[in-house]
C-alpha cells in the first residue's frame, strides 16, 4: 500500500509541522506502507520529497518534482510532474500531518473527500469546527463543559475601536487574553493588562484572522489529554499532562524554542479533576464530531474547577509533543499509535 506524509504547510505553524512530520515518518510501518512523502511550501507549492534527512535540512524545498493530488475521484493518485514527465501514483491512504490553516481547518480534508482518499484524523466539519475558536465556543457551551467567557470581535468592528474597548470593558476586567479566532500555536494571541494594550493586541490579532475573540483570563493549570477513536472505534481518552510553561504563557517561542517550558505526565491535580478532563475531552471530541485523533486542553484551576480551552485535531507530534507522549505513558509506543491512527484512516 501506498501511504502519502504531507507536511509543512500554508499555516504559521509550517515549522512546527516539519518536526511533527520526522516523528510520523520514524514511526510509519514501512512493511505495510510504501511512503510518498510531499512537503509543501509555505508559498503552496507541492514538491516530492525524498527523505527525512532532507525534511530536516530543509532541503526539500529545492526538490524538482511538483506532486499533488487529484480531485479526480476515480483515480485516487498522485500526480508527479518534472519537466515534461508526468507519472500518477495510486495511493491508499493520506496522513495529512498538517498544523493550522490550510491543512488542519478542514480544507485538505475536502480535497480528500473529493478525491475519496481515506485520511488520518478528523474530517471537514470536526476540522473546521475546532480550527475556530469562536465556532468551538459555540459548541462546547452548548455541550455545557465551562469555558473562559468572551467577546467576540470582527476586524472590520475595529474601525470604531472605543465602540470595542467599551463592549470589553463592560464584561471584564483586565487582564484579558486576545486571541484570533483562527490560528495555532498561540500565534497573534496575547494578553492584555491594560486598554492600550488591548488595542495593540486587538491590531496584532486581525494581522491573523477577520474574527477575535478576547476571554477572560483564566487562573489555572494548563492540563492536555489526548484522544483516539471515533466512528467504530470507542472514544478512548489518555492520562492527562501538564504543561509548565517557561514563558508567561505557553506562546510560540516559548512552546518550540525554550527548553526551559517542561512536560509533566500524569500530575498530582485535585479531586478528580483528572478524570473531569478525560470526560470532558471525549464529550467535546464527540461534539465537534472528532474522528482519529485530538488533543483537547483546559485549564485547572486551584479548586479543581476544570476549564475547556481548545481542541486541536492535527495535534503536534514533535519529540516534545504531548500527544504521542500521553498515550506512551498510557503503554501505546509511537509506533503503534501511528499504526493505530493510519489503520483508522479506513475503517
Ligand atoms: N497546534 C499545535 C501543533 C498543537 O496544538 O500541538
Ligand atoms: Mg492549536
Amino acid at each position: 500500500k501506498t501511504a502519502v506524509v504531507l507536511f509543512g504547510g500554508q499555516s504559521s505553524e509550517h515549522v512546527v509541522s516539519c518536526m511533527s512530520v520526522v516523528n510520523v515518518i520514524n514511526h510509519m510501518n514501512r512493511e505495510k506502507y510504501d511512503l510518498l512523502l510531499i512537503g509543501i511550501t509555505e508559498e503552496g507549492h507541492w514538491i516530492k520529497t525524498e527523505s527525512v534527512k532532507d525534511i530536516e535540512s530543509g532541503i526539500w524545498r529545492e526538490g524538482k518534482t511538483n506532486a499533488v493530488i487529484s480531485p479526480d475521484a476515480t483515480k485516487q493518485c498522485v500526480i508527479l510532474t518534472e519537466g515534461d514527465r508526468v507519472d500518477f501514483v495510486k495511493v491508499d491512504v493520506v496522513f495529512p500531518v498538517l498544523h493550522g490553516l490550510f491543512g488542519e481547518d478542514g480544507t485538505v480534508q475536502g480535497l480528500l473527500e473529493l478525491a475519496r482518499i481515506p485520511y488520518v484524523g478528523c474530517g471537514v466539519l470536526a476540522s473546521a469546527v475546532s480550527m475556530d475558536k469562536l465556532y468551538t465556543k459555540i459548541v462546547v457551551d452548548e455541550l455545557g463543559v465551562r469555558q473562559a467567557a468572551y467577546v467576540p470581535v470582527m476586524r472590520s468592528d475595529l474601525g470604531d475601536m472605543a465602540a470595542v474597548v467599551g463592549r470589553v470593558e463592560e464584561k471584564f476586567s483586565y487582564p484579558v487574553f486576545v486571541k484570533p479566532s483562527n490560528a495555532g500555536s498561540s500565534k497573534g494571541v496575547a494578553r492584555a493588562d491594560d486598554r492600550e494594550e488591548l488595542k495593540a493586541a486587538l491590531k496584532e490579532a486581525a494581522k491573523h484572522d477577520r474574527k477575535i475573540l478576547v476571554e477572560e483570563m483564566i487562573k489555572g493549570r494548563e492540563i492536555e489529554c489526548a484522544v483516539f477513536g471515533g466512528g467504530l472505534v470507542p472514544v478512548e481518552a489518555s492520562g492527562v499532562g501538564e504543561i509548565l510553561a517557561a514563558a508567561e504563557f505557553y506562546d510560540f517561542d516559548a512552546k518550540y524554542y525554550n527548553s526551559d517550558s517542561r512536560t509533566v505526565v500524569n500530575p498530582n491535580l485535585p479531586g478528580d479533576a483528572a478524570n473531569a478532563v478525560r470526560e470532558a475531552a471525549k464529550a467535546i471530541f464527540q461534539a465537534v464530531d472528532g474522528y482519529g485523533l485530538a488533543r483537547v486542553d483546559f485549564f485547572v484551576k486551584e479548586d479543581g474547577t476544570v476549564v475547556f480551552n481548545e481542541i486541536n485535531t492535527l495535534p503536534g507530534f514533535t519529540a516534545i509533543s504531548m500527544y504521542p507522549m500521553l498515550w506512551e505513558a498510557a503503554g501505546v509506543s509511537k509506533d503503534l499509535l501511528v499504526d493505530r491512527l493510519v489503520e483508522h484512516a479506513f475503517d
